[in-house]
């Protein structure tokens, strides 16, 4: 590619998505904690979008909270932030008793109360009439640069913040911003490397904590985007730092540009204004922020210096758009990186129509399902001590849609009639694409020594983007034939029953063995 390109996103959404989970009054958060289960009662404190430091107050109920649900501190005055930035995607806090996994007795007063508090916000008082959401609309453009940029002029030259991934930091650093590590009048520079298990709040607090202040005006615009006198940030790394960073930028009301620089992150993660946090038990993504980038600036010559296996990584979902949108771009010889801008079209295109995921976004989920139930899987083995593999070998998200988009075209075959043809077509790709694991090599990465069904399906029956709950049956985006999801009615996805599904995983099972 010898000249940039460009994708221009538009978005628009009612703010808040969700309005009973605005948080309004703390008197009526006091009322009901007094009423309930609350263990203390809860201080009033003051809350604004200005992040942590504006929430004086609630100490003693939030630490209360904290303790018993063994939260680490902070978390909840996070929340409050993030609540009053309009959380807009959160519904971990299950306290009906059919939370996955299901919470311990002794802790059901404090998750309950907790989840009155945090799964719907304070309930709006009926002296009061509710506001209307807001419709809103921006836009934002993503720029692919040629291999020829030169670095310097590949970075937004006036933002205050930059937050950058360590890996990169150490590759790149001396090549990005020539003498202004020195400058004091330059950006202030944040360094952080980030696991999947660091995707926390705690993370999300680190990055506020080194926030420099606004120190410019911009023009006003509501929220999901940034704040009348908001700080310009920049973010330099992968997915992982791309949606801590843009969660707290969101809480912040800071503008933030999005320069990714691994394959993921530049076809899936940076397009679409989804940010967020893993929370646990509840696991991925549970926590985050519709929350839009003021521009996303793309250049494959970062993959130069990539680890394999998370090229990889980004290969399948690369794959998954390709299934999504065939006559977009070409599959291999043809390699996804020298098609990005033709990748990043893919999501671009379903996004612009569906931002919010009340419909056709749903479909971006192909593979998900198991893939985030895979991911937690490792992860809760980590938190409890029991992953015995060094850090580094934990399942990478790409690598787990990898394993959930094989088995999702063995649910299509079963459920929607994809082709034999085309399920191998998939495997196929997958395979090339250096996606494709032995079991030994699956299993060791999600941490344990052998990976359970039972766990996995109850895991997938909690992920956060089903619409039917319940230990029968949960929901799947899945393929008619390549290129086609199947819809029933106006649903993007398929209705799958216990038994089925788990036919699928043996069928899986036997082909990775
Ligand atoms: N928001 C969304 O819509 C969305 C979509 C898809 C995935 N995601 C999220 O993205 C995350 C995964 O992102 P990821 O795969 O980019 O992982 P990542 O951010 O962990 O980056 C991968 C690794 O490569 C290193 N690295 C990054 N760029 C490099 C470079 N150019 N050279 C050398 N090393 C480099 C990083 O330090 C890290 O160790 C997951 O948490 C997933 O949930 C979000
Ligand atoms: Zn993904």
């Amino acid at each position: 590619m010898s000249k940039s390109q460009t994708i221009k996103i538009n978005w628009e959404m009612t703010d808040p998505p969700v309005p009973a989970r605005r948080w309004r009054d703390l008197a009526a958060l006091e009322g009901a904690c007094q009423a309930g289960d609350c263990a203390g009662g809860l201080g009033a404190g003051g809350l604004g979008a200005g992040g942590l430091g504006a929430v004086p107050g609630g100490a003693p109920a939030e630490a209360t909270i904290e303790t018993t649900l063994g939260f680490p501190a902070g978390t909840i005055r996070t929340l409050h932030g993030a609540f009053a930035a309009g959380l807009t995607r959160f519904d971990g806090w299950d306290a009906s008793g059919s939370a996955t996994p299901p919470i311990a007795a002794s802790k059901f007063a404090a998750a309950k109360a907790a989840a009155r508090i945090y799964k719907r916000g304070v309930p709006w008082r009926g002296d009061q009439p509710e506001p209307r959401p807001a419709q809103l609309h921006g836009s934002y453009q993503v720029t692919i640069y040629p291999d020829s940029v030169d670095l310097t002029d590949l970075l937004p030259h006036d933002v205050d913040y930059v937050i950058i991934d360590g890996n990169v930091a150490r590759s790149w650093g001396g090549k990005l911003w020539p003498g202004q590590h020195r400058n004091p009048s330059g950006p202030k520079i944040f360094e952080m490397q980030l696991s999947e298990n660091e995707k926390t709040l705690a993370s999300v607090a680190n990055i506020l904590e080194h926030a420099p202040s606004p120190t410019h005006r911009v023009p006003p615009s509501p929220s999901p985007s940034p704040s009348p006198a908001s700080t310009r940030w920049c973010v330099i790394g992968g997915g992982i730092l791309t949606d801590v960073a843009a969660f707290a930028a969101g809480i912040k009301g800071a503008e933030i540009t999005f320069v990714p620089t691994t394959l993921l992150a530049m076809a899936d993660a940076c397009i679409g204004g989804k940010t967020g946090v893993n929370f646990s038990p509840w696991g991925k993504n549970q926590l985050g922020l519709f929350y839009f980038p003021r521009e996303v600036r793309v250049w494959p010559g970062w993959l130069q210096t990539l680890p394999p296996r998370h090229l990889a990584a980004g290969v399948a979902e690369c794959i998954k758009h390709s299934l999504l949108d065939p006559g977009a771009f070409k599959p291999p010889p043809r390699s996804y990186v020298d098609q990005i801008a033709d990748v990043i079209h893919v999501k671009a295109n379903v996004v612009k129509e569906d931002p919010a995921e009340t419909g056709r976004r749903a479909t971006l989920n192909f593979g998900h399902t198991l893939a985030h139930a895979l991911e937690a899987e490792a992860l809760a083995a980590q938190e409890r001590g029991e992953f015995d593999q060094a850090p580094d070998e934990q399942i990478l998200h790409g690598e787990a849609v990898a394993v959930g988009l094989a088995f999702a075209v063995i649910l299509s075959q079963m459920k929607c009639r994809l082709s034999e043809n085309d399920k191998q077509w998939v495997f196929s790709l997958l395979r090339d694409g250096g996606c494709w694991f032995d079991l030994k090599t699956l299993t060791r990465r999600c941490g344990g020594a052998s990976l359970q069904w039972d766990s996995l399906w109850r895991r997938m029956c909690g992920d956060k983007k089903q619409s039917v709950k319940g230990d029968d049956a949960t929901e799947f985006v899945l393929l008619s034939k390549i290129g086609e999801v199947h819809q029933e009615g106006a649903a993007w996805t398929v209705r799958v029953s216990e038994p089925e599904a788990a036919a699928a995983w043996t069928a899986l099972m036997s082909l990775l063995r």
